[in-house]
């Protein structure tokens, strides 16, 4: 057993940019390159254990109950019929609930309403049983006792309440709008969204008397621990979670959630390991949804087009005291210029399920909105959609005076341009009856860091990596294996990567895109950290050292990696003043071409791009999904996503991937990405920015304004289903 105790730890918090750039002058020659996932043959050949797939012997299933109603308090349920029903071990409900998963970072519990009810599908109760089947048939059986109350489940009739500490205004917008060569005013509106991950929410959970250990799909465990053990009310050195891989998150399990809490409280009352699984219906129901948005986006611009002012006031919804609401402006204080700008934010109070993150909250239909808008202002002022942009990028951030720690919007933009062959399109064309439109957006995400560590120990020549980090799908077992490969100089084969489990040392988790550069550079720093122990030994200096294929050597020596024995380390990154020194983005831009059907008014996107810039890319092949992947989810914002609810009761309409409908093989065409290459010295010392969400953002405004470019209809109003356009479309 190793001593982990008393190992050398090397911290560094961003303080001031690293200029070193030392990725780009180690020898092994891994880092960028598409490295394939080395988790990739486990999940193809179907034994990555998922949270559900690794059961305990004697283990029982347990099935939530849930609220059939919007609002009221539960006095009780017929739990002597229950418990006497075949298989039947348990009924449970009351203080330990969730009545909502924990948001984001939350690291506490999320409210535990005791009974009290806030939406039609809140988890009230959990029956568990020998089989799957029994705790169904029994949780089916259960009649909750309810008293009713009064709901607000019509979202046209709820107060809007304004978010004072997220207003923020310089100059005078309205004296711009009225000075102004060229407006635009208008109102856009953005539907909820459901994250829909392939895998749904699951738990087992196993209590030993002193320590439960529950095997859950999670985001981000130094967070999940916490807020499970306030929800159980345990320490969290008596709470031990492991997701090895995570089939999805989205934001959707970014917070502990119910399943994870109800399966450790029933574990913990009956003495045997319980799972939980929701069902799609329930993860769709219960979990997180993104909140519907609406935005009203104001700009002023001269007559060449450059903007002189920008509005922009979003409307979300959420619970009553959740805390969470979607930073639908986020993007706006810095992606344009103009002296004179206002950006607000009210929230309503309704009784649904819990508005959270999902796939980049904020910017996902924050910059989708104002980039519509754009598009209106280069049709009003006929200048193109590129240029407007172009001319529009300021050279600080403009709403406090900041530098960028980089901005490549221009060249994101003429990439693009150049890529799909924006210049030679040709306006008004048909295909049988195909109407054919063009259309552009830009992209930008904020960047940002999260404390995380890393431990590397070397033995025999081999690396082993551990953290807590988490790989949702996005490929961290991959650039985690690329960085520790590169700076050790070790053949990728020789790295093995540990994830997921919250004994090892804790990193920021998976979401916001700080994944890769949080706990990449933990790894980074722990290589550092580990390079100076064998330079040490070899008695030169760190940076006189190379290593490559297994040996280090110096000037007038080398060793090889095997022959120094064990030796592990750890490494620490922290945000420090760079995050507020300069502001931190990063930039790209969409190009789509769509046809609409002139007879049906059905929109088809027959081919997309996206050139992206994000500081050092990790590894160009997983870089590349996430960016398809965010496109994908652009073409389903643009067409098809959308969550209905009955505003008579407020229960969700759609709550299953057949009604709730996101893009498929056939609704996606060729997508094309480029990388632009960039080394951004502020965001981290491997000088990469988070680009897992960038791919979504703006991503469905290019689609929209190419519809308007091929019909005419401008909608305002997403998804652009057919019912959108019908009456819009020129006569046959
Ligand atoms: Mo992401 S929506 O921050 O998991």
């Amino acid at each position: 057993m190793k001593d982990l105790t008393d190992i050398p730890t090397a911290k560094v918090v961003m303080d001031k940019p690293d200029t070193r750039n030392r990725l780009d002058h180690m020898a092994q020659g891994v880092i960028h390159k598409g490295l394939p996932r080395p988790d990739g043959p486990l999940k193809v050949a179907g034994v990555a254990t998922y949270a559900h797939e690794d059961q305990p012997e004697g283990m029982l299933t347990g099935v939530l109950v849930r609220a059939p109603v919007s609002s009221g308090k539960m006095t009780g349920l017929n739990a002597e019929e229950i418990r006497a029903m075949d298989g039947v071990r348990g009924v449970f409900h009351g203080k330990t609930f969730l009545r909502n998963p924990a948001q984001g970072t939350a690291n506490e519990a999320p409210i535990q309403p005791d009974g009290e009810i806030f939406y039609i599908g809140q988890p009230m109760a959990l029956v568990v049983a020998d089989s799957f089947e029994q705790a169904r048939h029994a949780a089916k059986t259960v009649k909750l006792q309810i008293e009713r109350s009064d709901a607000v489940t019509d979202l046209s009739k709820a107060e809007a309440e304004e978010q004072e500490d997220q207003y923020s205004a310089q100059g005078d917008l309205d004296g711009a709008m009225k000075d102004a060569a060229f407006t635009v005013d208008q109102t856009y509106r953005t539907p909820g969204h459901t994250s829909n991950a392939m895998e749904p929410h699951a738990a087992i959970a196993q209590w030993d008397g002193k320590k439960l250990t529950v095997r859950a799909s999670c985001q981000m465990l130094k967070y999940n621990v916490n807020e499970l053990a306030d929800s159980l009310d345990l320490e969290p050195s008596q709470v031990h979670l492991l997701t090895p891989f995570t089939g999805g998150g989205f934001g959707a399990k970014l917070g502990i959630s119910h399943e994870a809490v109800a399966a450790g409280h029933a574990a913990m009352e009956l003495g045997a390991p319980v799972a939980v699984v929701l069902s799609r219906q329930q993860v769709a129901e219960a979990t997180m949804r993104r909140s519907e948005t609406v935005q009203q986006i104001r700009l002023a611009a001269d007559a060449e087009g450059r903007l002189t002012g920008i509005g922009h006031t979003a409307t979300v919804s959420n619970l009553p005291d959740e805390p969470f609401a979607e930073p639908v402006t986020q993007a706006t204080p810095f992606i344009y210029r103009g002296e004179n700008r206002e950006v607000g934010m009210k929230v309503k109070r309704i009784n649904s399920m819990a508005a959270g993150s999902v796939r980049a909250p904020g910017e996902a239909v924050g910059l989708t909105a104002l980039e519509i808008a754009m598009d209106e202002l280069a049709r009003a002022s006929g200048v193109d959609p590129v240029e407007l942009r172009k001319i529009n990028v300021p050279e600080v951030d403009p709403s406090d005076g900041r530098d960028f720690s980089s901005n490549t919007l221009v060249e994101a933009l003429d990439d693009g341009a150049r890529a799909f062959g924006w210049a030679d399109r040709e306006t008004g064309r048909t295909d049988g009856d195909w109407l054919i439109g063009y259309g552009m957006a830009s992209a930008t995400r904020v960047n940002m860091i999260g404390e995380s560590h890393a431990r590397i120990t070397l033995e025999d020549g081999k690396v082993l990596v551990e953290t807590d980090m988490t790989d949702v799908g996005t490929g961290t077992y991959a650039i985690l294996t690329q960085i520790a490969a590169e700076m050790l100089g070790v053949d990728p084969a020789h790295v093995t990567v540990d994830l997921g489990n919250s004994d090892h040392p804790k990193a920021a988790g998976s979401g916001g895109s700080w994944g890769a550069s949080s706990s990449g550079s933990s790894v980074f720093v722990a290589c550092e950290n580990l390079r100076s122990r064998i330079a040490e030994e070899m008695g030169v200096e760190e940076t006189d050292l190379t290593l490559q294929d297994g040996i280090a050597r110096a000037a007038n020596t080398q060793r090889e990696l095997a022959s120094f024995g064990t030796l592990a380390v750890e490494g620490v990154i922290d945000a420090g003043k760079t995050g507020e020194d300069v502001r931190q983005a990063t930039f790209g831009s969409f190009f789509a071409e769509v046809g609409v059907n002139r007879v049906s008014g059905e929109v088809r996107v027959r081919r997309m791009h996206g050139s992206f810039a994000a500081g050092r890319i990790l590894n160009e092949m997983t870089a590349r999904s996430q960016c398809l992947g965010g496109m994908t989810f652009g073409i389903g914002m643009a067409l098809t996503e959308e969550l209905m609810f009955d505003p008579r009761d407020g229960h969700l309409v759609n709550n299953d991937m057949a009604e709730y409908h996101v893009p498929v093989n056939l609704d996606v065409p060729q997508l094309t990405v480029n990388f632009l290459e960039e080394r951004d010295p502020w965001a981290n010392p491997m000088q990469a920015k988070g680009i897992g969400e960038l791919g979504i953002c703006g991503a469905g405004a290019s689609i929209v304004n190419a519809i308007y470019d091929a019909c005419g209809v401008r909608v305002r109003d997403l998804p652009a289903t057919m019912d959108k356009l019908l009456s819009g479309l020129p006569d046959l």
